[in-house]
């Protein structure tokens, strides 16, 4: 996982000098006791800011919880057809509605599909919680409250979702929250190098939009507070055991503690499944982009994820 931050009070100071240059200069005067050399301006003001690079981190000052907010293009080059950029809206008062509530934000994307084998994932636009939550072993984790409200339009409109439009867009796209487990910590933490993924899918427009495993049919069911999911597990090409709760139809809202989805994994103790005994590392909610015959704006009007340990 690439885990550059780039803080907003850095991006108030002159183009010239460079991002890398900045942060030396901040974390040298952390190290030295030194107060930091920028001190937000605690007003109530909203500023929306635009980020469309292909990958590194943005981490908005709060007072809750920290979250760090990545366009990830990961399946992406400057100069390949396409573009992807995140909108964050965030609060100089550094204070949301509740302790846990995310700053809100949207991607706007197109990219074509490619043709042959060519990889059509090109981007994993997310949210993901930061500032010391994760590692956390899963025996000690009570809940994982999520309060969260997402729109996927054809247009940059405000309305609800149009799955009639997507349809006809030929939109080729997910929304889901992505964990990563394992049985050392450290591990847990890396996706590249996690035994476990495991995902929820909210959503998943269009022909291509498969989870791994999903052609092995489905493992297991369960309701969770109206949505029904279904299980699939499969590996990836990087031979990691990947466990997908995927909801039967789009769901726009969700309001719940997802920690019953894991629960049913750990009581199934098949093979390549993960246990109790294993840490979950890293949290993510995002939108998977493939591809679309129209740009896509995937819109995140209202997030919380509340984990709790006890
Ligand atoms: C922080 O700013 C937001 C946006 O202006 C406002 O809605 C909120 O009430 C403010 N919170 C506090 C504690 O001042
Ligand atoms: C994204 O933010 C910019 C300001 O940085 C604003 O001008 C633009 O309208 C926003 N785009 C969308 C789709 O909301
Ligand atoms: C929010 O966090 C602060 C400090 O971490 C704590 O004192 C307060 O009780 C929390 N509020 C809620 C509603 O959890
Ligand atoms: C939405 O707004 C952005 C600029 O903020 C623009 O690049 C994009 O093309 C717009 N999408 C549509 C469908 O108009
Ligand atoms: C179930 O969802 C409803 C509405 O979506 C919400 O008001 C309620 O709090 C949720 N229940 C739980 C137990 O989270």
């Amino acid at each position: 996982m690439f885990r550059w931050l780039v803080n907003f009070g850095f991006l108030a100071l002159p183009i010239a000098a460079t991002i890398g240059i900045l942060l030396g200069i901040q974390s040298q005067r952390q190290a030295s006791g030194q107060p930091p050399l920028f001190v937000p301006t605690l007003d109530n003001k909203v500023v929306e800011a635009t980020y469309c690079q292909k990958s590194f981190g943005v981490h908005p000052e709060t007072k809750g919880q920290q979250y760090i907010l990545n366009p990830n293009q990961w399946g992406w080059n400057v100069g390949d057809p396409g573009f992807l950029c995140m909108n964050v809206t965030t609060f100089n008062n550094q204070t949301y509605a509740t302790n846990t509530t995310a700053p809100e934000w949207k991607i706007f994307w197109q990219y074509p599909q490619e043709t042959g084998d060519g990889n059509n994932v090109h981007a994993f636009s997310n949210i993901m919680v930061d500032g010391g939550v994760f590692p956390v072993g899963l025996k000690s984790v009570s809940q994982i409250g999520i309060d969260m409200q997402w729109t996927m339009r054809t247009d940059n409109d405000t309305g609800p979702t149009d799955d009639v439009a997507l349809t006809a867009a030929k939109v080729n796209a997910n929304v889901a929250i992505d964990m990563f487990m394992d049985s050392d910590k450290t591990k847990a933490e890396d996706s590249t190098k996690a035994t476990y993924e495991v995902m929820v899918w909210f959503a998943a427009y269009g022909d291509t939009t498969h989870t791994v495993g999903q052609d092995l049919g489905v493992v297991s069911t369960l309701t969770l507070n109206g949505t029904a999911f279904e299980l699939y597990y499969g590996q990836n090409l990087a031979k990691q055991n990947v466990l997908t709760w995927k909801a039967t139809s789009p769901t726009h809202d969700f309001h719940g503690d997802l920690h019953p989805l894991l629960d049913e994994i750990f009581k199934l103790q098949k093979t390549g499944y993960p246990s109790e005994t294993d840490y979950l590392g890293y949290f993510s909610f995002g939108s998977e982009a493939y591809f679309s015959d129209k740009p896509v704006t995937f819109s995140v009007p209202s997030l919380s994820i509340d984990v709790r340990t006890s």
